[in-house]
């Protein structure tokens, strides 16, 4: 009976019996702990003296109790919470339950946060010490300065958009995990999409020598959010401009996928290249972490906040579609972007 009910729970668990031995150890234990545990006294299967004081307790008083207590695997460090509770055993002794809780995850979503916020924090304490600085030079030395006054309202202009970018990109991440779950449904032309995100962009990337070039079909039609479509292509196409060649040119091509084996079905892949210095291949599985610049320096200069390609990566996510970056040092990135091109049926 107790058997069915350990292997009925999702946590590891462990009976040890009068003796201190262990009896039962639950498909989970077996999984997380291994086989090797069954039989052996609760002594040699535990080791850390933290989860040794309870157990002994339970025994001892009849008490229940928890404790931490760290599993290595490999390099793997899992920690769990244990809640040790004395039982009362058919053979009418004191039996000892211990049931094991996870506690890696919320762990590593604590530290997660963390992270965020003191990055969120570093960001915008930058500009806001280089916008005092401003206002206190205004106030004393500059005070009657006409043409420095002229120069630092124009630098604090742009920290102040800088910061504005900040807050809009992060209130955009946020309301994209919000709807991750929600699929787009509007029908989109991406063709038209490409042509007009490339006419807003062009002014900006002529005055820094760069032509914008497209080679689209007619029409591809795919359902999809017009806003965040063109949030993904504004992000990189940027990119391109920003960190390609100067003078250069960055390419938008959209492509048919008769069928993509992930999105399972008929696709369109939409294709951002440029010829610059290119990712050197260490930083680009971490391109799309949030904040992630392979060279701060020059990204806040053009006044990147590093979080273009975590909203792209959300904003596909969300349309189901697949983000791939391929980049050589020296010779250029590609960056594709492959979206159904047919609603999902039921699952979506
Ligand atoms: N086409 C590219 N060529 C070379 N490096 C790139 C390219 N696209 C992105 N990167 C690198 O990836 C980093 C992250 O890009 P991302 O778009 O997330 O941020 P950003 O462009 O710096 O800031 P933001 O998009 O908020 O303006 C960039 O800082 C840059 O180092
Ligand atoms: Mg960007």
């Amino acid at each position: 009976m107790i058997e069915s009910i350990l292997s009925a729970l999702i946590e590891p668990a462990l009976l040890l019996d009068a003796g201190g031995r262990v009896t039962i150890a639950n498909p989970a234990a077996q999984d997380r702990l291994g086989v090797w545990v069954i039989g052996r006294s609760y002594v040699s299967v535990l080791r850390q003296p933290a989860l040794l004081g309870p157990v002994e307790d339970a025994y001892a008083k009849g008490v229940t109790g928890t404790a931490r207590f760290t599993h290595t695997t490999g390099e793997v460090d899992t920690i769990f919470r244990v809640t040790v509770s004395p039982l009362a055993g058919v053979d009418g002794r004191r039996h000892v339950l211990l049931v094991f809780r996870d506690l890696s995850e919320a762990y590593a979503g604590e530290s997660m946060r963390r992270d965020f916020v003191a990055n969120v924090s570093h960001e915008l304490k930058t500009p806001l010490t280089a916008v005092s600085g401003f206002i206190e030079t205004l106030q004393g030395p500059a005070r009657s300065d006409a043409a420095a006054r002229e120069r630092f309202l124009g630098l604090m202009a742009k920290e102040v958009t800088r910061m504005n970018r900040l807050v809009g990109d992060l209130l955009s991440l946020s309301r994209l995990e919000g709807q991750s779950r929600k699929r787009p449904t509007e029908r989109l032309d991406l063709s038209a999409l490409v042509g007009e995100a490339l006419s807003t962009l062009r002014p900006g990337a002529e005055a820094m020598g760069v032509t914008l070039e497209a080679e689209v079909p007619p029409e591809a039609i795919a359902p999809g959010d017009r806003d965040q479509l063109t949030q993904v292509l504004t992000n990189l196409v940027e990119n391109g401009i920003k960190y390609g060649a100067h003078p250069g040119s960055v390419r938008v091509a959209i492509t048919a996928v008769a069928r993509e084996p992930v999105i399972k079905g008929p696709a369109w892949r939409i294709t951002v290249t440029d010829a610059g210095g290119g990712i050197p291949p260490e930083h680009v599985p971490r391109l799309t972490e949030r904040f992630y610049r392979v060279d701060t320096g020059r990204s806040r200069e053009q006044g990147g906040t590093g979080l273009g390609l975590a909203i792209v990566k959300h904003i596909v996510n969300r349309h189901r579609g697949r983000l791939r970056i391929e980049s050589t040092v020296g010779q250029g990135t590609e960056i594709s972007v492959t979206l159904p091109a047919e609603a999902g049926r039921r699952s979506g």
